[in-house]
């Protein structure tokens, strides 16, 4: 089967948590395809590779484009940010490719990546280092119901959480349940982040408590912002950074012997 079509991961933000997969993979392609923003980050590196990008909204339009191109003949790369399993396009290529019954005639081969939440844990320490749960606010696609629903099981469930598309100007109503699922426990330390790997990044650590005061206000909640929401354990370390223990210390001597 000669027809590829990559669905590629191009990392958090910039290009410095591509892989080197995701670079070869980019290499090989002879036509890109991806979301205008994230297309730009990585001109330098497509050159003058054929590149087709649109906006927000044009998902379907241009996980088809990709696929055209490569039912051409092409060697392609649909570009997804962070990971494109992570509410990112591998979904719709992969629907797309089983409603077209094309799976003998393209090989689809999709390319791991890092995701904000990893690449802002990465930043800021050792915040998320038992289970957690990533989740994403937009109503799109989900009934809002159900995003409040997650929201409050996941946090009585003392998970640590990772919140994605938190808000835009138009959608804040997820964002508020949110805000109001948090004020009805206690306080957490809360990790804001956006534009993880750009050079506009900016990750601050506060409390759900500032959080929930700044309301729909909050100058550093935007649809570039992934949010963090440490568990009951997650505490900060002398230095300023965010520790969630594994719990390696309750069981072993700092020696590493077992306790008694
Ligand atoms: C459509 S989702 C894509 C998520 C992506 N696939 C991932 O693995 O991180 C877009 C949301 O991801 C988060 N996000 C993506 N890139 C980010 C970055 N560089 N810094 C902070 N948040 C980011 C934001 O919450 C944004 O609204």
């Amino acid at each position: 089967m000669a027809k590829k079509l990559y669905i590629l991961s191009s990392g958090a933000g910039g290009t410095k948590y591509m892989t080197t997969e995701a670079l070869e993979a980019l290499n090989e392609c002879e036509a890109v395809v991806g979301y205008r923003n994230y297309v730009k980050e990585l001109a330098e590196l497509i050159g003058d590779k054929p590149v087709f990008m649109s906006g927000m909204t044009k998902e379907i339009a241009r996980c088809q484009e990709a696929i055209n191109y490569a039912k051409e003949g092409k060697t392609t790369c649909i570009i997804s940010n962070g990971d494109v399993n992570v509410f990112g396009m591998a979904t719709l290529v992969t629907e797309l490719m089983d409603e077209q019954k094309l799976w003998d005639e393209i090989e689809v081969v999709s390319i791991a990546g890092v995701t904000s939440f990893l690449a802002t844990a990465s930043r800021i320490g050792a915040p998320i280092s038992q289970d957690f749960a990533v989740i994403s606010l937009s109503d799109k696609l989900t009934d809002i119901d159900l995003i409040d629903k997650r929201v409050r099981n996941c946090f009585d469930a003392d998970m640590i959480l990772g919140i994605y598309n938190p808000k835009s100007k138009k959608r804040i109503l997820p964002y508020q349940n949110f805000l109001k699922a948090l004020s009805e426990g206690e306080e957490r330390i809360a990790i804001i982040a956006s534009h993880v790997g750009r050079p506009k990044e900016k990750i601050t650590v506060t409390t759900t408590t500032d959080l929930i005061a700044q309301d729909i206000e909050h100058p550093e909640v935007t649809m570039s912002t992934l949010i963090i929401v440490g568990n009951s354990q997650t505490r900060h370390t002398s230095n300023g950074l965010v520790l969630t223990p594994r719990g390696y210390l309750n069981k072993y001597e700092m020696s590493g012997e077992l306790k008694e």
